[in-house]
């Protein structure tokens, strides 16, 4: 094969036609600065209108194109495919352990009702101020990095207490009650540590750190859900001391 091409062995699959996925390739010849997600266009105009795949921004920010790329989870569009050259077949595939729609796209909903149920907004103090509720600068300081979160369900998908139950929250919607129990303008952080501190919430963690491994945005669930832990264990204890009064 000539050196500005590449074979992209992708993942298909049709629920309503197919009984198992296969896989089908595809030689693109490659353009300087390609990203996985150009190679993907480059079919889909060119060779297959048949392929499908979820794609949004195309600069890292939507989350939509997060996919299994030559076994690892990456998002197709910051994935530039010279990085992956020299190593045979790119393999591309559905984010694991999720429904899968058709080929390479799957099925949100139950990502996105994980999210819902943890009140993924700001409840401010009423009456709301004419302009903005203010925050000063060191006051954002713990929400720095969780407010990064894009949403592309990554560490849900390769998180296997996820796997093995649907009603447990999994580590993005656990990053994004943190991001608001965080937020100095919020008034209800009781109401979400009750969100939370249950069997399908950070209890059900057990700290196998796949959803840091796997964050595109190199975010940390893991260590908000533990923060979260102490924060639920304090108010409990705190609760029962004020009881024994
Ligand atoms: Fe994606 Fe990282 Fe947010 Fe999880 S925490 S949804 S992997 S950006
Ligand atoms: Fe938006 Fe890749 S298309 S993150």
């Amino acid at each position: 094969m000539a050196d500005n091409e590449a074979t992209f062995k992708v993942q298909r699959f049709d629920p309503s036609s197919d009984s198992m996925p296969y896989w089908q390739p595809y030689k693109v010849v490659l353009k300087p600065g390609m990203t996985v997600l150009d190679a993907l266009f480059e079919i889909l105009n060119h060779q297959d209108g048949s392929l499908a795949f979820r794609f949004c921004c195309r600069a890292g920010v939507c989350g939509s194109c997060a996919m299994v790329i030559a076994g690892k989870v990456r998002l197709a569009c910051e994935t530039q495919v010279s990085t992956l050259m020299g190593r045979g077949d790119i393999l591309l595939s559905p984010l694991p352990h999720q429904k899968v729609v058709k080929d390479l796209a799957v099925d949100y909903d139950l990502f996105f009702d994980r999210i819902k149920r943890v009140k993924p907004y700001m409840v401010g103090q009423e009456p709301y101020p004419e302009k903005e509720f203010i925050q000063l600068p060191k006051e954002r300081v713990p929400i720095n990095e969780p407010i990064d979160c894009i949403l592309c369900g990554s560490c849900t998908s390769a998180c296997t207490m996820a796997w093995t139950s649907s009603t447990y929250l999994g580590p993005a919607a656990l990053l994004k009650s943190y991001r608001f129990l965080m937020d100095t303008r919020d008034t209800i952080p009781g109401e979400r540590l009750d969100l939370i501190a249950n069997e399908d919430g950070v209890w059900r963690c057990h700290t196998q750190f796949n959803c840091v491994e796997v964050c595109p945005k190199k975010l940390n669930p893991t260590e908000a859900i533990q923060r979260q832990k102490l924060k639920a264990f304090r108010r409990k204890l705190l609760g029962r001391r004020k009881k024994q009064k």
